[in-house]
């Protein structure tokens, strides 16, 4: 074998000298380059050789000493000892989980898990807001306005920064409807979060969760956390069909979108929810109640959250900036009855503690100051016009191919497609250069209807008008 020239070692002198030699040599004695036995070049050539100081070389030389890769030999110097601590002498390619130690349950259940690509945003990738829409200018000026600020680079609250609760508090109220006080909201990172806390607080392993029947696959991943079984409740013309409750609940805990059924659309009417409120009083039962993006309706009013209608019902509310800002914020919130308050600031402490103090500054300011409800009304106007496209667009070139649900409006229209495999056909249309999601995908049980999801708040009228004609093609293939 030839001889290790010591030389080639690449040292790059803009970074610490002493932990690149050592994980140089450290990693060829573990590749056998430098196999057992091999005789070091004395320090003070090895240093040379290097370029580095002699004492770089010889503070490693005695780490490596001391980890038990080298040893003195008694008048040959410094050699490659020929036991090797064990397990280091060759690195292993982990290629499969079968050799390594064995994961929990809930982790082998997720290492078969089919992955949601999010590697980029495409036009018609669901749940993306107009990302060119957002007021850049104002966010600048109030990101200067704090980013200098001490105590924003600290600890405050893992709860989440006070100012910002407060803002969110009235902004809930007058918008909303809903009924609280800063003291019950817990600022997350994003609705996803939001949801894993109350699926570790609310949640025995193998429990059993009510949810509707479309729904939210992220709400679906955060229950599996605990290992969870669904009890799937299907959808009536506006939203979850509360005929369908269980009059025996298999579980203490119903996860709906009331204001706006996820993805199929659907404003629940008032009488349901009451209905439902009763029948979760009744049990007592937790409702969370998710209302990810009611900002944007067209065609009705919103109605107010089910939570400032509950009386007797312990409602979890939780809502996101992800589509009323951007998604990368990860900003969300959570409003609870008051004694849960502790418990689940506890669990977002092990979670991962507090959300980023600047971010949260900023949006304080930005929803006390006006700019936030501006812009909502600047994007319900864009939407609406890329809505009413859109639809325009379907009608015209996929009549016969698609149905639209027209009430799933808000950022995405929800097509009803007859295929062998809508996955496929999402596939496809990723491969001319669009996002979609599969409907297939919204239901727990993997049987549900077939189409795609079309986000298009992000979308632009060309891109609207090319992909429908894409989608015109692709369908009678699929
Ligand atoms: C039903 C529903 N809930 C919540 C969210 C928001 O999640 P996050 O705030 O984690 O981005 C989304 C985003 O797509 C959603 O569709």
């Amino acid at each position: 074998m030839e001889a290790f020239s010591f030389a080639q070692i690449p040292i790059d002198r803009s970074r610490p000298l002493q932990p690149q030699l050592h994980s140089a040599l450290l990693s060829r004695i573990n590749e056998g380059l430098l196999p057992a036995g091999t005789r070091l070049p004395s320090s003070r050539r090895l240093a040379d050789e290097l370029g580095v100081s002699r004492n770089t070389v010889l503070i490693v030389i005695d780490q490596l000493k001391a980890e038990g890769y080298l040893e003195s030999r008694p008048g040959s110097g410094v050699a490659v000892k020929s036991e090797l601590p064990a397990g280091k002498v060759a690195r292993v390619q982990w290629q499969s989980q079968e050799h390594l130690p064995p994961l929990s349950r809930v982790g082998q259940q997720w290492s078969n898990y089919e992955a949601i690509s999010h590697e980029q945003c495409l036009p018609f990738t669901v749940g993306v807001p107009d990302l060119k829409a957002f007021p850049d200018a104002t966010w600048l000026r109030l990101q200067r306005r704090h980013q200098e600020r001490m105590p924003l680079r600290g600890f405050q609250e893992d709860q989440g920064y006070q100012p910002l609760r407060e803002s969110l508090t009235h902004y809930l109220k007058t918008s909303r409807g809903v009924i609280c006080d800063a003291d019950q909201i817990i600022i997350t990172q994003g609705a996803q979060q939001a949801l894993a806390l109350c699926a570790l607080v609310l949640l025995d392993e193998e429990d059993t969760v009510m949810l509707e029947e479309p729904g939210y696959r992220g709400a679906r991943d955060a229950f599996k956390s605990r290992n969870a079984h669904f009890y799937a409740v299907g959808l009536g013309d506006n939203g979850i069909d509360v005929t369908a409750l269980p009059q025996s609940p298999p579980g203490r805990l119903l996860y709906t979108t009331p204001t706006h059924q996820y993805p199929l659309g659907g404003i629940l009417p008032a009488a349901d929810r009451l209905r439902l409120l009763d029948w979760a009083a009744r049990h007592r039962l937790w409702v969370i109640e998710d209302d990810y993006d009611s900002e944007f309706h067209f065609h009705a009013k919103p109605i107010a959250a089910l939570q400032g209608m509950a009386e007797q019902t312990p409602v979890l509310y939780m809502g996101s900036f992800s589509k009323t800002l951007y998604p990368a914020l990860r900003l969300g919130y959570l409003v609870v009855p008051k004694p849960l308050v502790p418990t689940l600031v506890a669990a977002k402490r092990a979670l991962g503690g507090e959300t980023p103090l600047l971010t949260q500054a900023v949006v304080a300011d930005f929803i006390a100051e006006g700019h936030f409800i501006r812009h909502l009304r600047r994007m319900r106007q864009l939407y609406q016009c890329k809505w009413d496209h859109l639809r325009a667009l379907v009608e015209d070139q996929l009549k016969g191919l698609a149905t639209p649900v027209a009430r799933s409006a808000g950022m995405h229209l929800a097509l009803m497609i007859d295929c062998q495999s809508d996955v496929e056909l999402a596939s496809e249309f990723r491969g001319a250069g669009f996002g979609s999601t599969p409907l297939s995908w919204y239901y727990a049980s993997g049987k549900g209807r077939s189409g795609l999801v079309l986000g298009f708040a992000n979308t632009s009228e060309a891109e609207r008008e090319e992909g429908i004609s894409v989608l015109r093609d692709l369908i009678p293939r699929c």
